[in-house]
């Protein structure tokens, strides 16, 4: 299997308005692939801006937030580049687009790496941000995954909450339990 760095991507339109959206980035060769599903904003940015930042970061709730309509985190602008940042980004990748392959479902843009940039040391992960990234996963597929798995999943990742949660993690699960619980109620 392929690194897959999981990451906030942001990406502008023609216009120049922002999308920020979580993605995983595959590594390739010398560079990295982003492989939106289609329909999505980031699809149908990419292939009008052929530019793409990715941000690291550790704060699990933009995760969360991005997935539950909270899109609204602060940015920062790049040098030279139309793409902003993250604000809370430890580092961030400028990646610009030198190929894109087709596909039905899920179309790849290869890309290579434009320029690099710390801004803040990684003090390291703790389960419970762990456990609300794949959260956020879970939540991301919903539609596809059977009730089962979805409630075994949460119950096993629960006990990180439970043991290992700050403010922050905490809030993050809150929202992402919300969105589980309106899609089984219906709503
Ligand atoms: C950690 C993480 C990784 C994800 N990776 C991908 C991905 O590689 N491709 C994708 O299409 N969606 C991925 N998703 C789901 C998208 O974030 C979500 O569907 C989003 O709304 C994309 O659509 P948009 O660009 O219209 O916002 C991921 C979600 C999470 C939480």
């Amino acid at each position: 299997m392929p690194y897959i760095r999981e990451s906030i991507v942001t990406t502008v339109n023609r216009s120049g308005k922002v999308h920020i959206a979580p993605l995983g980035i595959i590594a390739e060769r010398d560079g990295w692939v982003i492989a939106p599903f289609r329909p999505s904003a980031t699809l149908d940015n990419l292939l009008q801006r052929p530019v793409a930042v990715i941000s690291y970061t550790d704060d699990v709730r933009i995760f969360a937030g991005c997935l539950t309509g909270r899109k609204e985190w602060p940015l920062s602008a790049i040098e030279d580049c139309p793409v902003p940042r993250l604000s809370a980004a430890l580092a961030h990748s400028v990646l610009e687009v030198v190929e894109m392959k087709e596909d039905e479902t899920r179309p790849r843009f290869f890309c290579r790496v434009a320029a690099e940039e710390t801004h803040a040391p990684f003090t390291g992960f703790n389960r419970a941000k762990a456990a609300v990234l794949e959260l956020a996963i879970l939540v991301s597929r919903l539609g596809m995954l059977p009730r089962e798995k979805i409630e075994s999943e949460i119950a096993y990742l629960s006990i990180a909450v439970e043991k290992t949660a700050g403010p922050e993690e905490r809030e993050a699960w809150g929202w992402l339990m919300e969105r589980v619980q309106s899609h089984f109620s219906g709503s």
